[in-house]
C-alpha cells in the first residue's frame, strides 16, 4: 500500500509518501519514497510562539509547491501515471469548485499544478485533523480533499497525538530503495506523549502488530494547563531566547550540568540553592502541570533581574536581563524539575498498567537528557523503549503517513462522503 501523508497542524508543513507492507512472517515494512518537512519556527520566532493565522498563510503558500517537489523527486515519479484530459476534466473541475468554496488560497497554485495531468499511485491520503491549530488544520484538510477529488483517491483522517506514537515505530527514517521492519510492540505498552501542545500518558494496546488490527488507546492523565513544550517555549521567552525555546534551555541545561559534574565519579558538584517547585508530583493521578513552575521562574526573574529594555515592545513585560551563568542555572533547574516530574509519573504508569514497553513520542523526545533518563528508566523495568528518531520527533508527514497505512480499510472515507471530514483543534484519542 502507498500512502501519502499530509500534516499542517502548527507550524510545519510536510508531506510524505510511504509504502508499506506485510512480510512473510507476520511483520510490516515500509519505505519512504519522498519526505518533506517545511518549517516556519524562524517567522513565528519574534511572536515568541506560533500566530495561528500566519502559520496557515504560510502553509498556503508552501503545500501546493511541495507536492511539485514531491511529484518531480525521482523515487516518486516512478510512481505517477499520466491522467487523460477527459478522465481528468470532471474530477478537475469539482476539486476546483471545492477549493473556490473552501480555500480560495490555494485554487490558482493548485490549478496550475502537474497533479492536474500526472497521478501519483496512492492508495490513501492521510491527513492530520487535529489536535492543533485549527486555520492551520483546515489547509492541509481542503488540501487532502481537492487531492482526494482530482485523483479520486481515499482519505484517512489521522489524529496528531496517534501521529506521534506510530512515528516511534520507525527505526530509519531516510528515503530509500530498501524496505525495513517496523518495531513490534508488546500486547500492551504505555505512551509518553510531550510536544508544544500536548502532554499526556496513554496506554496503547494492541493484539498484534498487523495492518488490519488496529490500537486502542486509553488516555490515562494530561496536563491541567500549559503542555511540557509550551512551558520550555515560555521560560524561553523570559530569559530572552528565541521561540522555539526547548532546544536552547536544554542546551544550557546540559552546559551548566556539564561544567558541575565531577569527570571523574560523574557526581553533580553544583551547590545553589535555586529549587524550583515538581508540580504534582506527588498526586495519586497521572496528570500534570506545568503553569505554576513557569510562575515560579517569573517570580524569581522579578525578585531578582531587570527587565531587558531591548526585548520587543509586546513582550517587553516579561523578558528579562539575565547573566549568562544565571541563565544556564535556571535552565537547568527548570529541566530537573520537569524531568522529576515525568519520570516520577511515567513510573507510576507503566507500574500501574504493567506496560511491556515505553513509547515517548512529541518534540519536546528531541531532548537529550530526558532520552537518557527515559531510557534508564525502561531499563529499570527491564522493558524496550521506543523513542523516535530527532527528525520524526518534531511534527512531519512520515508519523501521518504510518498512522493512515496502519488504520482498518473501514477508517477510509471515500469522495462521496469527504464533507463528513472535519478538524478539530481539541481532537481527543478515541
Ligand atoms: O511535536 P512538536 O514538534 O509540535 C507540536 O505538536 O506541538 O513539539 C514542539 C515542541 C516545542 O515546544 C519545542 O520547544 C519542543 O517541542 N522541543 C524541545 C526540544 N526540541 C523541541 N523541548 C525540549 N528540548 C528539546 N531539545
Ligand atoms: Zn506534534
Amino acid at each position: 500500500m502507498i500512502i501519502l501523508g499530509i500534516e499542517t497542524s502548527c507550524d510545519e508543513t510536510a508531506l510524505c509518501i510511504l509504502e508499506v507492507k506485510d512480510t512473510a512472517d507476520g511483520r510490516i515494512s515500509y519505505r519512504i519514497l519522498e519526505h518533506l518537512i517545511s518549517s516556519q519556527a524562524q517567522i513565528h520566532s519574534e511572536y515568541g510562539g506560533v500566530f495561528p493565522m500566519l502559520a496557515k498563510r504560510e502553509h498556503a503558500k508552501n503545500i501546493v509547491p511541495m507536492l511539485e517537489t514531491l511529484i518531480s523527486s525521482s523515487a516518486v515519479a516512478n510512481i505517477t501515471e499520466n491522467i487523460s484530459q477527459d478522465q481528468n476534466s470532471q474530477n478537475k473541475v469539482e476539486a476546483i469548485q471545492y477549493l473556490e468554496k473552501n480555500e480560495p488560497s490555494l485554487l490558482e497554485a493548485f490549478d496550475r499544478s502537474t497533479a492536474g495531468l500526472r497521478k501519483i499511485k496512492i492508495d490513501r491520503i492521510a491527513i492530520t485533523v487535529g489536535p492543533g491549530l485549527e486555520p492551520a488544520l483546515w489547509v492541509g484538510v481542503n488540501f487532502a480533499k481537492a487531492l482526494g477529488i482530482l485523483w479520486n483517491t481515499p482519505i484517512v483522517p489521522i489524529n496528531h497525538m496517534e501521529g506521534h506514537i506510530v512515528g516511534s515505530f520507525i527505526e530509519n527514517d531516510e528515503p530509500s530503495a530498501e524496505f525495513y521492519n517496523l518495531k513490534k510492540i508488546p500486547e500492551t505498552s504505555l505512551a509518553l506523549l510531550i510536544s508544544g501542545g500536548h502532554t499526556e500518558l496513554v496506554k496503547v494496546t494492541t493484539n498484534n502488530h498487523t495492518s488490519d488490527q488496529h490500537y486502542s488507546h486509553t488516555l490515562l492523565g494530561s496536563t491541567r494547563d500549559d503542555a511540557l513544550g509550551e512551558a520550555y517555549d515560555k521560560v524561553a521567552r523570559m530569559l530572552g531566547l528565541p521561540y522555539p525555546g526547548g532546544p536552547q534551555v536544554s542546551a544550557l541545561a546540559n552546559k551548566y550540568r556539564e561544567s558541575h559534574t565531577d569527570t571523574s565519579t560523574g557526581d553533580a558538584t553544583d551547590t545553589h540553592n535555586l529549587k524550583f517547585p515538581r508540580p504534582m508530583i506527588d498526586s495519586k493521578d497521572y496528570d500534570f502541570s506545568f503553569a505554576g513552575l513557569k510562575t515560579s521562574v517569573l517570580y524569581y526573574l522579578r525578585s531578582q533581574m531587570k527587565r531587558d529594555p531591548y526585548a520587543p515592545q509586546k513582550m517587553r513585560h516579561d523578558v528579562f536581563e539575565v547573566a549568562e551563568d544565571t541563565k544556564e542555572l535556571i535552565c537547568y533547574e527548570f529541566e530537573e524539575a520537569i524531568t522529576d516530574v515525568i519520570i516520577t509519573k511515567t513510573k507510576a504508569a507503566i507500574t500501574a498498567t504493567g506496560a511491556k514497553s515505553l513509547i515517548v513520542g512529541g518534540g519536546v523526545i528531541a531532548n537529550n537528557y530526558l532520552r537518557k533518563k527515559l531510557a534508564a528508566l525502561a531499563d529499570d523495568f527491564s522493558i524496550p523503549i521506543l523513542l523516535p528518531s530527532k527528525t520524526v520527533s518534531g511534527d512531519n508527514a512520515l508519523m501521518i503517513a504510518l498512522a493512515g497505512a496502519l488504520m482498518p480499510e473501514n477508517k477510509t472515507v471515500n469522495k462521496i462522503n469527504f464533507d463528513q471530514i472535519k478538524v478539530s483543534g481539541h481532537l481527543a484519542f478515541v
